[in-house]
């Protein structure tokens, strides 16, 4: 009798055990999804902005995505510009490919260069821009609407 209960609370501990464990896990996986997702949008009722990040995290030359908010950030000598990725043909999501160094629309071929150009395929117009501040060396990109535009001009970039 006496084994018995010693088996049955060693069971029991070793089922406690498994409990604070999976609780850690669970806690683990929670905390780190809203880590990750809690300081990149900081949105009000009507606000929605993108916190990039430092100046200094983009190099030149480079074109960034951020998925979730389908936004591209690309940095040029002369600027930084932030523009949609979503197509302005029928909205899919484009792709940078850097060898070419051309944005591609998948559903109908349409290519932009670096600056949101058409250069082919059936899109009406450039891609869209979003507003972007430098806030203490930061970029901060207002995703709450897009802009349409007919052109490139180097006004659209913003300097650091
Ligand atoms: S949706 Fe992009 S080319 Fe048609």
């Amino acid at each position: 009798m006496a084994e018995e209960e010693r088996g049955i609370s060693r069971r029991k501990l070793i089922g406690y055990g498994w409990l604070a464990a999976t609780a850690v896990i669970v806690g683990e996986l929670i905390g780190g999804t809203l880590a990750y997702l809690w300081p990149k949008i900081k949105e009000k009722p009507g606000e929605k902005i993108l916190i990039a990040g430092k100046i200094d995290d983009f190099q030149v030359g480079k074109v960034v995505l951020f998925r979730k908010e389908k936004v591209f950030i690309n940095r040029m000598a002369e600027g930084f510009m932030a523009m949609s990725a979503i197509c302005t043909h029928l909205r899919c999501v484009v792709r940078w490919t850097e060898p070419r160094e051309v944005f591609e629309c998948p559903c109908h071929g349409a290519k932009f260069n670096p600056v949101g150009e058409v250069l082919e395929g059936p899109p009406p117009r450039p891609m869209d821009l979003y507003p972007i501040e430098i806030v203490e060396d930061k970029i901060v990109v207002d995703i709450n609407k897009p802009i349409q535009r007919k052109s490139y001009h180097r006004s659209q970039l913003v300097s650091a």
